[in-house]
């Protein structure tokens, strides 16, 4: 499963491709605005810190005008995403930025018929989101493991972007699932290489190495 960080704060990201963490990055107008800073001059940034897609999400509504503002965003640098909501006019928008060999995220997904209609339209990425699903009740993991079903079941190459993940253990229910991707906040990502027996033990083998009274260098 690649990993993409869900942020628009540049040191983050930095610091996380420093341990191979970052095979992407997904940014949407929250998350801009939460960074106080440009937005093409930051989508810029991001794209040139990593070699994988960047997300950049439209904010028109209409889809002449997505197109218009996705094909200026994809000529920011090769590794853009345009990312576009999963609403009749985003697919529209969708198949002709597919057709201009543009690659698309289709967001807030929050159905398996919606997961459906976007790989119909030629979405690279799809992203359902979770956390927003569990917070009203309903079992955001299911729609997951939904998506990959239909979408094996007719072999769309449309990748399984799982989003609005809140914990680890999302991020491993989607790993056993089978989703394609999963995009995860900067502390959620850092979560996840912590374990109690880990720290315990570490803390048992460097009380016993200070016993022997040796160093390495
Ligand atoms: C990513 O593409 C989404 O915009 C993001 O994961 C949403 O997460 P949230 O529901 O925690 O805002």
């Amino acid at each position: 499963m690649k990993f993409f960080v869900d942020t628009a704060e540049t040191s983050e990201i930095a610091e996380l491709a420093e341990a191979g963490l970052v095979d992407g990055v997904t940014t949407n107008p929250s998350l801009i605005a939460k960074s106080g800073r440009d937005f093409l001059e930051v989508v810029k940034e991001i794209c040139d810190l990593i070699d994988g897609p960047v997300s950049a999400e439209v904010t028109a509504l209409e889809a002449p005008a997505m197109i218009a503002e996705g094909k200026k965003l994809a000529e920011l640098a090769d590794n853009v995403v345009v990312k576009l909501p999963l609403t009749f006019e985003g697919l529209k928008a969708c198949q002709a930025l597919t057709a201009a060999n543009i690659q698309t995220n289709v967001t807030l997904c929050f159905s398996a018929n919606q997961g459906l209609l976007a790989a119909k339209a030629g979405a690279t990425y799809v992203s359902p989101f979770i956390g927003r699903l569990d917070d009203l009740g309903v079992d955001g993991m299911e729609l997951i493991a939904n998506l990959r079903t239909v979408f094996d079941n007719y072999g769309f190459d449309t990748q399984i972007l799982a989003a609005s993940i809140r914990s680890a253990d999302h991020v491993q229910q989607c790993a056993l699932i089978g989703a394609d991707v999963a995009t995860v906040p900067p502390s959620v990502l850092k979560d996840l290489v912590k374990h109690q027996l880990t720290d315990k033990g570490l803390e048992a083998f460097m009380s016993d190495w200070q016993k022997t009274g040796q160093s390495i260098l």
